[in-house]
């Protein structure tokens, strides 16, 4: 996770975000450190980033890069706004003992916020921030099935904003983010799909992060909570209202450096 010290909206790259409305940074670092808290009361360690000054979505660490095993696939972000963190992120990994890995100056790639594993499958994004391209020469590296999952909402631009793996054979998405093929796509290669309603969805209900049987959102999102219960784990929303603003939550504000629970390699 990456502190945020110098968080706030200093420019618009998603339809959430508004620089007149801002964002009020001491009720972040409040809904951060709450969020943080919660993640180690479910088991997590957590590791920080330095965040820096002028990098207001530096704490959105998820874009950083793509984490498997020992390997990170490093971000290549679509807008310049966010492309002075790569140098930071890439140093920071590798001063972890991450080896980093560039798909390409000319391949966009917002690491985990669009390549989530379910199982054996990575599941990429593309079109709004990542681009098609960079979704086969992962595939290559990793030597993994992928499937390539059109976004079709501007709302809902990086996939973990609508499609969150939560173990191997089960997932949380909202359909209509995708076109007619992906939503089938998901539905014949996840066996358990959990859908979300479109109030809760832009309620960032899918940017859920996952420890052990714990799933964390933003608070108000009290169907897929039920629905979770149902399946057998333990729902817990936080306030994370200030990075909605920036078109952000949970999930999106952390980066697992462990694999995803949902991820198959993360068992071997
Ligand atoms: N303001 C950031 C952006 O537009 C938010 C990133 C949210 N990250 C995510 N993985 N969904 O890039």
């Amino acid at each position: 996770m990456c502190p945020p010290e110098y968080y706030g909206i200093e420019y618009e790259i998603n339809p959430w975000m508004d620089r007149k409305q801002g964002a009020d940074r001491g009720l972040a670092i409040t809904q951060w450190n709450d969020l943080r808290r919660l993640l180690e009361e479910a088991g997590a360690t957590i590791d920080c980033m330095e965040p820096v000054a002028g990098l207001p979505d530096l704490v959105f660490t998820a874009n950083a890069a793509m984490i498997y095993r020992d390997l990170a696939i490093a971000a290549r972000f679509r807008h310049p706004q966010r492309q002075a963190e790569e140098p930071h992120a890439q140093a920071w990994l590798a001063e972890r003992g991450f080896a980093i890995k560039s798909l390409g100056e000319d391949v966009y790639f917002e690491g985990a916020g669009d390549a989530l594993f379910c199982g054996e499958t990575l599941f990429a994004g593309y079109r709004i921030r990542s681009a098609i391209g960079g979704h086969q020469r992962v595939g290559d590296l990793l030597d993994c099935r992928v499937i390539s999952l059109e976004l079709v909402d501007p709302r809902y631009y990086h996939l973990d904003t609508c499609f969150c793996p939560i173990a191997p054979g089960i997932a949380i998405y909202y359909p209509q983010a995708f076109d007619g093929y992906g939503q089938r796509a998901l539905q014949e290669s996840v066996e358990e799909l959990i859908p979300v309603a479109e109030q809760e969805a832009s309620n960032f209900a899918c940017n859920a992060v996952v420890v052990g049987r714990t799933v964390i959102t933003n608070s108000g999102c009290p169907a897929l909570h039920e629905a979770l219960s149902k399946h057998g784990f333990t729902p817990q929303g936080t306030p994370l209202g200030e990075f909605v603003k920036a078109g952000g939550s949970a999930k999106c504000l952390t980066l697992r450096l462990d694999g995803e629970e949902a991820a198959g390699w993360k068992k071997k």
